[in-house]
């Protein structure tokens, strides 16, 4: 037998229980939490006991993670199908010594690193401005990785943010770059585009719109361009003088880089000493992930508390619930970041994957989405495994009462999922409403929660630029994780390209009526709809 196997037949044995019995272990919440800097993880309230967990951390071992993860450390090629190394963690440890091919790596991400922190002073303290005046606004073009990281970090490093005022655009929809750009002075604006290839469709649309935009407001409009990006003979192309053009290597994938050249926005709103800060946590967990035991390591519980989740128990999803306003664009990162990274139909190898790959990765901050989507999560026929996020404290001392309410309804909801109301319990309380016989016992049965849902709980100090970096490098390492277990390549996105490559051919036959016959009925009568 197999130790996925193994852990088939456990999870069959043990399935039914109800996890509040689990608590009769009064070591449990000792036993089934890990800490790491300042971190707290409970998974306690999973039905993982220890056999379960043994078994999880057998797979992991089997699986090779400790010799991957080293090897990713290292430089060595596991992006295998784009013959590349992964070394975004290199972007955050400067003083790293890495090689790839035999050469040293790090000179050049010193070099930039220095390079970025420079422009971004330059910008903050009025050196480098517009044509009319100091930097007021900042609007990053990019998508995917190349807005995300920005955009969920600056809107997580809110209360630390003292730049220019920061915007993001992804879309192609026109009615992006229009709205974010109505309100800005084009004579006091700085444009990054930001895009690791140069080449990206929606990207380049929205880079010459705001080029048009500038030249209506300013003489040299690409004075106040830069771009972040490996290809340099594109940036210059578009006109955009090479001090100002950011590169990085072809080892940082999209969602895995705003540590690099790719969060310049970012920088440029909290400023180099604080960006410091958010790569110092990251460091600070990458060293967690390489040298604590399995039993203690965040990124391998959480990965395995996933892998447990998902393809044990077939739970499909899994919702990110981050009680934490600013982590309100978290789940959109994690949603690249993990379904980009883990949701792969083949192996390493090129053999079907036996198993199911990553999970979808949905969510809302809490309170919010109680009021909107958690009457599912209690009481619909499926189970979602949650994941609570929380910090001890906000960055608004004078609302600490709220944020206490915060904290409160946070914990009060893994405490429902997991215990649930039984029938007796909800017909003892439709009784002390003066409900009685049959209206009582209909009632009753609308007001039951199964309870015996699984979630997961990450407490924080608070949420400080490294507290940050140890969230988001926490994650990293958990798709990382996950996807050794699998056995598939993490670091590629090969599903993406057939979308593109048939948008190319549609643009034609929108815009100049080209012949749709190549396309399906379906298609073809659509397109009609929309030539109008
Ligand atoms: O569409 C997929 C993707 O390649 C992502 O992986 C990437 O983050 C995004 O597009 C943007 O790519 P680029 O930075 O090259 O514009």
């Amino acid at each position: 037998m197999s130790t996925w196997d193994d852990l088939a037949a456990h999870q069959a044995s043990v399935g039914q229980r109800a996890l509040a019995q689990l608590f009769e272990n009064e070591n449990r919440a000792a036993e089934f939490s890990a800490r790491a800097e300042g971190i707290l993880f409970d998974y306690s309230k999973t039905n993982i006991d220890a056999t379960a967990r043994a078994l999880l951390i057998r797979l992991a071992e089997e699986a090779g993670v400790a010799r991957r993860r080293d090897a990713m450390f290292a430089g060595a090629k596991i992006n295998e199908t784009e013959d590349r190394a992964v070394l975004h963690t290199a972007l955050r440890d400067l003083n790293a010594k890495v090689t790839v091919d035999g050469a040293d790596v790090m000179p050049a991400v010193r070099e930039v690193h220095a390079r970025m922190s420079a422009f971004a002073r330059d910008v903050r303290e009025g050196r480098f401005a517009g044509q009319g005046g100091a930097i007021t606004d900042v609007v990053n073009i990019g998508i995917g990785g190349s807005d995300l990281g920005p955009a969920m970090g600056a809107q997580a490093l809110a209360p630390y943010a003292d730049g220019p005022r920061t915007h993001f655009v992804s879309n192609v929809d026109p009615a992006h770059i229009h709205d974010v750009l109505a309100p800005l002075d084009p004579a006091t604006t700085l444009v990054i585009v930001a895009s690791k290839t140069f080449t990206t469709q929606e990207t380049m649309a929205n880079a010459a719109a705001a080029r048009d935009w500038m030249a209506a407001g300013v003489t040299d409009p690409a004075a106040q361009f830069a771009a972040v990006s490996t290809a340099e003979d594109k940036t210059a192309a578009f006109g955009i003088a090479p001090q100002r053009v950011f590169g990085f290597a072809d080892w940082v994938g999209g969602r895995y880089s705003m540590w690099g050249p790719v969060g310049l926005s970012l920088m440029i709103a909290i400023g180099p000493e604080r960006f410091d800060d958010f790569l110092a946590g990251g460091r600070a967990m990458d060293n967690h992930f390489r040298t604590a035991a399995f039993v203690d390591n965040l990124p391998v519980l959480l990965a395995l508390v996933g892998v447990w989740h998902n393809q044990i128990c077939g739970y499909a999803t899994r919702a990110v619930l981050p009680y934490d306003q600013h982590l309100a664009r978290l789940p959109a990162y994690l949603q690249q970041l993990e379904m980009e990274s883990n949701g792969k139909r083949v192996a390493m190898d090129g053999t079907t994957l036996p198993m199911n790959s990553g999970p979808v990765v949905w969510g809302e901050p809490g309170t919010n989405g109680q009021h909107a989507f958690y009457q599912l999560i209690h009481q619909g026929t499926r189970v979602v495994p949650c994941e609570f996020l929380l910090a001890r404290e906000g960055h608004e001392p004078e609302l600490a009462p709220m944020h206490r309410l915060l904290a409160a309804n946070c914990l009060a909801q893994s405490e429902a999922l997991m215990r649930g109301r039984s029938l007796d319990e909800a017909r003892a309380a439709m009784a002390r409403k003066g409900l009685r016989g049959d209206e009582l016992e209909r009632q009753a049965r609308h007001r039951v929660f199964p309870g015996n849902r699984p979630s997961t709980t990450l407490l924080y100090p608070r949420l400080t630029p490294f507290t940050l970096g140890q969230i988001i490098a926490l994650y990293e390492h958990r798709v990382f994780v996950e996807g050794v277990i699998l056995g598939i390549n993490s670091f590629d996105q090969w599903g993406v390209e057939l979308g593109k490559e048939l948008a190319a051919t549609l643009v034609p036959m929108l815009e100049e009526g080209a012949d749709a016959d190549t396309k399906d009925a379906s298609t073809r009568m659509l397109i009609d709809y929309l030539r109008g």
